[in-house]
């Protein structure tokens, strides 16, 4: 056992807390998880038992691999994220995960980063990037869009899942910003006071339909943009065929 999963293994203050205080969030995934895969078949132009192979670009603990493993009975899912320690968590299995799933061959997760697996080129119905997005530099995300491009076959689906970015403040942001630079600074400042993420200027700044497009998807429009919850997008694009 290598020291990473020795150390998932251990964690089990983060284990009870999660069983003790199950969030609303927690309770939303399986919701929020079939929402978006709906919207990657809507697009694909199969069903669910016809989607084969599947990855997740930043997987953490593989929570949403697992669903996606559920909810699409026949497809082989494969996470990727940069922390070992999290792959070793997410080979450990998520809390409550059914056995048969983990057990069956369609799941498995490995260390890499999501600009560059290693994984074989041209093999993936879809890609997804979820909850990622946010805390990427923009130039980091066009390299997870780039490799994206390069894992999917002509014709599958890329799916972006992140906060939403055409709230009506966002609508305002982009107009100071393009008015009065520095009112839009600080417009975006006040609304963003106390979050502690650092690249999330940068995920306002720049529009996923305009990262799709400059990545050489099509079909990345935001009319095609799917609610997932009131907070949350599905942003979903083409690989052209
Ligand atoms: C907020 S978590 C989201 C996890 C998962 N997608 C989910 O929704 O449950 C972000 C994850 O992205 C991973 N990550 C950050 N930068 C990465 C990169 N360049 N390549 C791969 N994974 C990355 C982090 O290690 C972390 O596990």
């Amino acid at each position: 056992m290598s020291m990473f999963a020795f150390l998932a293994l251990c964690d089990t203050d983060k284990a009870a807390l999660a069983a003790a205080h199950p969030s609303p969030m927690r309770a939303a995934r399986p919701l929020v998880m079939s929402r978006v895969l709906d919207a990657v078949i809507a697009r694909l132009g199969c069903s669910r038992s016809e989607v084969a192979r599947g990855a997740e670009l930043g997987c953490g603990s593989g929570r949403l691999c697992r669903l996606a493993a559920q909810l699409l009975p026949g497809a082989e899912i494969v996470g990727v994220d940069a922390s070992p320690y999290m792959v070793a968590w997410a080979n450990v299995g998520e809390l409550a995960a059914p056995d048969e799933v983990v057990g069956g061959g369609r799941l498995s997760f490995r260390a890499g980063l999501g600009e560059a697996t290693g994984l074989e080129a041209g093999t993936f119905d879809f890609v997804m990037v979820p909850f990622v997005a946010h805390e990427l530099p923009h130039s980091a995300r066009l390299a997870f869009l780039a490799e994206a491009n390069r894992l999917l076959r002509p014709g599958g689906v890329v799916a972006f899942v992140d906060h939403r970015q055409d709230g009506l403040e966002h609508v305002i942001f982009h107009r100071l910003k393009g008015a009065a630079p520095l009112l839009g600074d600080a417009f975006h400042w006040l609304l963003n006071v106390g979050a502690p993420e650092p690249f999330i200027r940068e995920y306002h700044e720049h529009l996923m339909q305009d990262s799709f497009r400059e990545a050489g998807f099509e079909g990345g429009e935001r009319s095609g943009f799917v609610d997932v919850t009131r907070w949350q997008q599905a942003m979903l694009a083409t690989k052209p065929r």
